[in-house]
């Protein structure tokens, strides 16, 4: 026991939540911080233990059993099964929406009917059901390419299709409300394809306010040159120069505000981490989706360039008491490089053997956690996931970062692993960053 003031339990398992377990472990409040189910990252700062996060009864016997103060969620899948409400109902603060909240990530159509309702910049779109297949094909015709198709529930990142021609979109649009995606794409969102550059924006609320917690870049491409199919996300780094001063009080004013304000106005305040996908056009910034939870692997970069202690946000954050807080963020930048399998996002083989670890994480301010690892039967550590490591490099700009992360990288002895080495490319290849950016 660390003597810290309660006992926090966070849910999930990849290189999220080890950064979140980083931090949180380090926090004042944090006694002893249990993770269910964790990895071996998450094991060397607090307690795994073994659990179906998707199961409302068993996260609540467990929080009872240890003495649970705080319930931190990782990843959406609890959040929209309605996990979080159970606790509440149960007198365990939470940090994380509740179900009617967290269909801001779950449902693209709720979502949008809010942009529209309360004037939030957003692609232009219709709605279809699956017995409206002549209309949608209809309107794909009239609108023209590119154009995207989406499918309206959560399909695991791949319900998006950016169509360049209309033939392509057509094949979207018949695949998913044929069934491809089974009940995620009985309903299809069809939107005007938005151009300019992609960022994704964080904030913390305690359904009131809303604090900004910094700007990052995701590659959501496997390979190179944003070419292969898309991923989980390949890395990341933070902050992002062309996110300014001047366009985070625009993000937050035209965007962020308008929607907190609209789901209190509808009785379903939001709290939790708020993460914004975002598209900087010639208009502005306009928002492409909601997600009600950190990104993986933006979370951890923040959390790497996080000063403010992460156990008092997260317990404001739950309690309502946010507008008391500060989100610190070391001006620095931190840049993460994923290893994932090979094959990944296709099929891939577990268990082969990662070696060098701590030679990585000799080079000066790197960290690396774990996503996907387990250990065998010998205490060897091996991969067990698609995204396996993220190594994460912080330094001065993002030369520094980027170099101390690739470094780290060359150290680790994993030839069944792969990652990509251009991330940062685009942030490197930008006129230099007015200083301030978040
Ligand atoms: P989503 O699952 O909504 O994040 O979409 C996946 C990816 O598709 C996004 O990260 C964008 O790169 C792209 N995308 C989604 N919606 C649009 C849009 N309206 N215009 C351009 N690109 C989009
Ligand atoms: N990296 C994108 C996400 O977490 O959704």
């Amino acid at each position: 026991m660390r003597g810290g003031m309660m006992n926090i339990l966070l849910i999930g398992s990849g290189g999220r939540e080890h950064a979140l377990a980083w931090r949180l472990s380090a926090g004042r409040l944090c006694d002893t911080l249990f993770i269910m189910p964790g990895n071996p990252g998450t094991a060397r700062c607090g307690v795994n233990i073994p659990g179906n996060p998707l199961d409302a009864g068993e996260v609540l016997r467990a929080a009872r059993e240890h003495t649970v103060e705080l319930v931190v969620f990782g990843p959406e899948a609890p959040l929209t099964a309605g996990v979080s409400d159970v606790l509440e109902q149960n007198g365990i603060r939470v940090f994380g929406p509740s179900r009617a909240a967290a269909a801001l990530e779950g449902s693209k159509s709720f979502t949008k009917d809010l942009c529209r309702e309360f004037g939030i910049p957003t692609a232009g779109y219709r709605v279809f059901q699956a017995d409206e297949e002549e209309d949608a094909l209809a309107y794909v015709r009239g609108m023209g390419a590119p154009i995207v198709i989406k499918a309206d529930g959560l399909a695991a990142g791949k319900g998006v299709v950016v169509a360049a021609t209309v033939a392509e979109a057509e094949g979207a649009v018949k695949s998913m409300l044929g069934g491809a995606f089974g009940n995620a794409g009985a309903t299809v969102v069809i939107e005007e394809c938005l151009i300019g550059e992609e960022v994704s924006f964080f904030v913390l609320s305690d359904g009131e306010t809303a604090l900004p917690f910094g700007s990052a870049q995701d590659h959501k491409r496997a390979f190179d040159n944003d070419e292969g199919p898309n991923t989980g996300g390949m890395g990341a780094y933070s902050p992002v120069s062309v996110v300014d001063a001047d366009m985070e009080r625009r993000i937050l004013d035209d965007i962020i505000r308008p929607t907190l304000a609209g789901m209190r106005a509808r009785g379903t305040p939001f709290k939790g981490a708020l993460f914004a996908g975002l598209m900087l056009t010639a208009d502005g910034p306009k928002l492409i989706e909601y997600n009600v939870r950190f990104g993986d692997p933006e979370c951890q970069v923040l959390m790497r360039r996080l000063t403010s202690d992460l156990s008092e946000l997260l317990w404001a954050a739950a309690c309502g008491t946010l507008a008391a807080a500060e989100v610190e963020l070391s001006q620095q930048t931190a840049l993460v490089v994923v290893l994932a399998s090979k094959g990944y996002p296709g099929a891939y083989a577990k268990g082969s053997v990662i070696a060098g670890l701590d030679e990585a994480e000799a080079v000066d301010d790197v960290v690396v956690f774990h996503s996907g690892t387990a250990l065998d039967a010998n205490g060897a550590l091996t991969a067990a996931g698609g995204r396996v490591l993220s190594v994460t490099g912080l330094g001065s700009d993002i030369r520094e970062a980027r170099a101390r992360a690739y470094e780290a990288v060359a150290n680790i002895r994993w030839p069944e692993g792969f990652c990509r080495s251009d991330i940062g490319r685009r942030e490197l290849e930008r006129p230099r960053g007015k200083a301030g950016s978040r």
